[in-house]
């Protein structure tokens, strides 16, 4: 285990969330493509979706940290450092993180954006870790936010009853029982799936023209049959991989805590892992899939819930566009 070779861990200490008010209901749907309730429904497990209809990504990071750091009593000045994942930044630059910064006023922090789509928040929660792991850094927050309505084709049957917007964040801090925290990961990315969910125009391939106007190069393309097959055998393959790293039964998990793109991946995953359903974090029938912000979303909603408590073990699963994919092991350190 990884762990017996620091000096301190990576804790999750507090937890913060914003979900936009405007609710998009299944019926909507059915007012703009060729879909139904029922069908959405038995799919995917989605029932609604939060849009966020004035602001960007940065707006709805803010508001989570915000909650965060009332949450958590902090105070913006403390935080050393600042991530966001998201794929969906304000612009290409600056960094969503320093709208951010400034948003809040941390003028202590330093900060960056990271792009690894649905396995955003693992990505950065890994590399927040390794801050604090360091030494050099005591707080960093560590976002997942999108504004996937920005980018998303709602003339796309096959896509734009998904997604939806969030955003949601965590604080960490090290901690010296090295029993809690980050524990280990196991995470990858592999380009060969790069033809499978992509957004083509408005980066140095395809500066923004007319043309990429008008062949709709500036909304996502995802070919849901093919991410389908490969999420669930790669969310369970890395998750069984991390657990046999860590000579972790599937009884010794408290929760999945699984990306939240389609109720079905979720359940296959699960049973692949041999956990029981009702030890799997599920909101995707309220939010849909928010890209970066599922997983901390998730983690916000069942703490406040009372449902996780100190020494709960967790793995938290994702596989996105990249393909980017993987699995983080850690143990709750709140009570
Ligand atoms: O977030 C990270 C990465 N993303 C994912 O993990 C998403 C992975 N993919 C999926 O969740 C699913 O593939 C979708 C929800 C996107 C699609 O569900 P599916 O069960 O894989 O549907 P399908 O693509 O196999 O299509 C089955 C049928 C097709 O009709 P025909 O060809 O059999 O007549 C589709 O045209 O369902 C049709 N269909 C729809 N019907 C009603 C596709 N989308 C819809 C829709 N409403 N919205």
């Amino acid at each position: 285990m990884q762990n017996k070779k620091r000096l301190r861990n990576a804790a999750i200490t507090g937890v913060g969330m914003y979900a936009p008010e405007k609710v998009l209901d299944n019926k909507y749907f059915e007012s703009i493509v060729d879909t139904n309730d029922e069908w959405i429904r038995t799919r995917t497990g989605i029932e609604e979706r939060r849009i966020m209809e004035n602001g960007a990504t940065s707006d709805m990071a803010t508001k989570a940290v915000e909650d965060l750091l009332q949450s958590t009593n902090t105070s913006a000045e403390e935080i050393d450092a600042i991530i966001v994942a998201t794929v969906t930044p304000d612009m290409l630059f600056p960094a969503t993180a320093c709208l951010v910064q400034d948003n809040i006023g941390a003028k202590n922090a330093w900060g960056f954006d990271l792009s690894a789509a649905c396995s955003g928040f693992l990505y950065a929660l890994q590399t927040g870790a390794g801050l604090i792991e360091g030494g050099q850094f005591n707080k960093v927050i560590v976002i997942g936010a999108d504004k996937m309505s920005s980018i998303v084709d709602y003339t796309d049957r096959n896509s734009c009853i998904i997604f939806g917007d969030g955003a949601s964040a965590v604080l960490l801090e090290p901690t010296d029982n090295l029993d809690y925290g980050i524990q280990d990961s196991v995470l990858v990315c592999d380009g060969s799936g790069r033809d499978k969910l992509y957004l083509k125009g408005g980066g140095s391939l395809n500066p923004a023209t007319e043309e990429t106007v008008q062949n709709r190069m500036h909304y996502l393309v995802q070919d849901g049959k093919a991410v389908f097959k490969v999420a669930v055998k790669q969310m369970a393959e890395v998750s069984v991989n991390l657990m046999e790293k860590n000579n972790l039964k599937a009884e010794d998990i408290t929760y999945l805590v699984p990306h939240q793109a389609n109720k079905r991946i979720i359940d296959a995953t699960a049973n692949r892992m041999g956990i029981d359903k009702d030890k799997v974090m599920i909101n995707i029938q309220k939010y849909g899939n928010t890209t970066a912000a599922t997983i901390p979303l998730c983690l916000t909603e069942y703490y406040r819930d009372g449902k996780v408590k100190k020494g709960d073990k967790l793995i938290l699963s994702a596989f996105g566009g990249g393909f980017t994919f993987g699995s983080i092991y850690l143990v709750w350190s709140i009570d």
